[in-house]
């Protein structure tokens, strides 16, 4: 593990859809790759599905740790993606709305879920609820995944207007998904780039693009991670990339 302890990555975009799970799992997977110790904790507490992905049946999730005092070792899963996990539940109302003495908790549980470890990642639901944002405040880096769409450029935007709002954060790294190729992202980026700069007085940081690819749903039928699945694609190739960025 780094000296300087675990990096808690949060994954948003604001818009449901644009492909936070499938990018967290192969980012994961992609740095456990490259030997690093990686979590992905499942915070899309509404709608989970990572586990679906993986072709996991959890028995025990992240509401049982918050709310049961379940134990961490109890409910992390050690995947064949070569991370460790944390599920949550699906189809679990009251944990959509998060209250503030749940958050702190939250935090406190994160902070120490995430020792030994040296990227966490934080993969967040949609929309801008409050628990949503909070988890953005929970990571140290905050990552957000934007594709060509422009409903998913002024939802991506309105999540980072909220989070720096909220808690004074200015710094973003932006993944922009299902391009048709480096110059389409590029184009992307660009465009919401200059809109933080024009509203909110700050630039963003380009981690990188991932190409549109038949692949990658296909992964999500074989319940495998793209990057073992197809680490050939262009896809892949791609997260392989973005890996590198965040961990030379
Ligand atoms: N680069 C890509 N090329 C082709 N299809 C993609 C790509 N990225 C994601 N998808 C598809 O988009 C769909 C949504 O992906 P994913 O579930 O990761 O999005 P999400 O942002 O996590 O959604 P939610 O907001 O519901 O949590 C999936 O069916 C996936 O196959
Ligand atoms: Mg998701």
């Amino acid at each position: 593990m780094s000296d300087k302890g675990p990096v808690i990555i949060s994954i948003a975009s604001g818009k449901g859809g644009v492909g936070k799970t499938c990018i967290t799992i192969n980012l994961a997977a992609s740095l456990a790759e490259k030997g690093k110790k990686v979590l992905v904790i499942d915070c899309d507490l509404g709608l989970a599905n990572i586990d679906i992905m993986l072709g996991i049946n959890p028995k025990s999730n992240l509401k049982d740790i918050i709310f049961k005092d379940a134990d961490v070792r109890d409910v992390l899963i050690r995947t064949k993606a070569g991370f460790d996990f944390i599920p949550a539940s699906s189809g679990a109302r009251e944990m959509n709305q998060l209250l503030n003495e749940d958050i702190e908790k939250l935090k406190t549980l994160i902070a120490r879920m995430s020792q030994g470890y040296d990227y966490v990642f934080l993969d967040i639901g949609a929309g801008i609820s409050d628990t949503v944002l909070h988890f953005n405040l929970l990571a140290s880096r905050n990552f957000i995944i934007v594709s060509r769409d422009l409903t998913s450029i002024t939802d991506a935007y309105a999540t980072m207007k909220m989070v720096y709002q909220m808690f004074g954060k200015q710094t973003f790294d932006i993944i922009v998904n299902s391009v048709r190729d480096d110059a389409d992202g590029l184009k992307v980026f660009n465009h919401i780039d200059s809109i933080c700069r024009k509203f909110l007085n700050f630039s963003l940081h380009h981690l990188g693009s991932i190409p549109f690819d038949e692949v990658v749903p296909r992964s999500i039928m074989k319940q495998t991670v793209l990057v073992h699945l197809f680490p050939e694609s262009s896809a892949a190739v791609k997260i392989h990339q973005i890996a590198g960025n965040i961990s030379p």
